[in-house]
């Protein structure tokens, strides 16, 4: 395992950590064998590439315990993200992208943080993600990309605009089909983009970390920091697990307007148990 404390520390300067299989087989590989179950499970839940037809991302895995659970509830997982938050926290949002071969399309530059805060009315950029490779990650199949130490700059600097979704209407038509309102969220084409050109300029003054490696391999980032990833190119899928975890202190007012529905978004703020790191 590697050391927590090395792991803080680069979690604190770069907003993120990537951390080879850490989580053994048996807590990911049944979600590899319930996935296709997931996947054409039909619903709001299920979100669609440009094509309308490949799944992109599937939300609300909260509700569906079993495996999702006990992966989000495994204490190398829980431990490292209580350590990086430094607070009680619980499983604020967990979704699949599937990345389909050659299909799956990029996700552009953006901060998470842009979207709860608007969306859901997060007040401090107080949560994480843990992204858990179902498949192996290559350099082809559309690896998560990310800027080092974005997640100090002040939040929302260049987000674009704002859609909140509350109306019910899809914020980019292309978006694809699924989830009432919040197809804008999900869609290549969102409406919280970071500009491009001026992200892209971030990026080569920056750099940026393509986070690479075998099934079972997490990626933590922090709530601000400003990750993409491109399109999928290879003949396999790039799969993820996006569990997101917010401090419990920072669980969104219940009565905030546009607050989503439980199907995407847990409101439940009750403090995961956690282990030691
Ligand atoms: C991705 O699946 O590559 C992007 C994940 C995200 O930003 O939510
Ligand atoms: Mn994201």
């Amino acid at each position: 395992m590697t050391d927590p404390k090395r792991l803080l520390a680069q979690f604190r300067r770069d907003g993120f950590a990537v951390v080879p299989p850490m989580t053994p087989p048996e807590i990911w590989g049944p979600l590899t064998e319930e996935l296709p179950a997931v996947l054409a499970e039909e619903g709001p839940q299920r979100f669609f590439e440009e094509d309308g037809t490949t799944v992109r991302a599937v939300y609300g895995l909260h509700r569906r315990g079993g495996p999702w659970q006990a992966l989000a509830e495994a204490s190398p997982l829980t431990a490292l993200a209580r350590l990086f938050l430094g607070e009680d926290m619980y499983v604020y949002q967990w979704k699949v992208n599937p990345k389909a071969a050659r299909r799956g399309d990029r996700w552009q530059w953006h901060r998470d943080f842009d979207f709860w805060r608007a969306a859901d009315g997060m007040r401090r950029p107080a949560a994480l993600t843990a992204a858990v490779f179902l498949d192996e990650v290559t350099e082809e199949n559309g690896p998560l990309r990310l800027i080092p130490g974005t997640h100090t700059d002040r939040p929302a600097a260049a987000a674009s605009a704002g859609n909140d979704g509350s109306d019910g209407s899809d914020g980019n038509t292309g978006g694809g089909a699924g989830g009432g309102g919040w197809a804008w969220i999900t869609s290549s084409r969102n409406a919280y983009a970071l500009p491009d050109p001026s992200t892209e300029e971030l990026a080569r003054t920056r750099g940026v970390h393509e986070a690479t490696g075998p099934a079972g391999t997490v990626v933590f980032f922090h709530g601000n920091l400003v990750h993409s990833s491109g399109p999928n190119h290879s003949p396999h899928t790039r799969t993820l697990a996006l569990i997101s975890y917010n401090a419990v202190s920072n669980a969104p007012p219940a009565d905030h307007p546009a607050a989503r529905q439980d199907l995407f978004l847990n409101h439940d703020a009750k403090p995961l148990p956690v282990g030691d790191a």
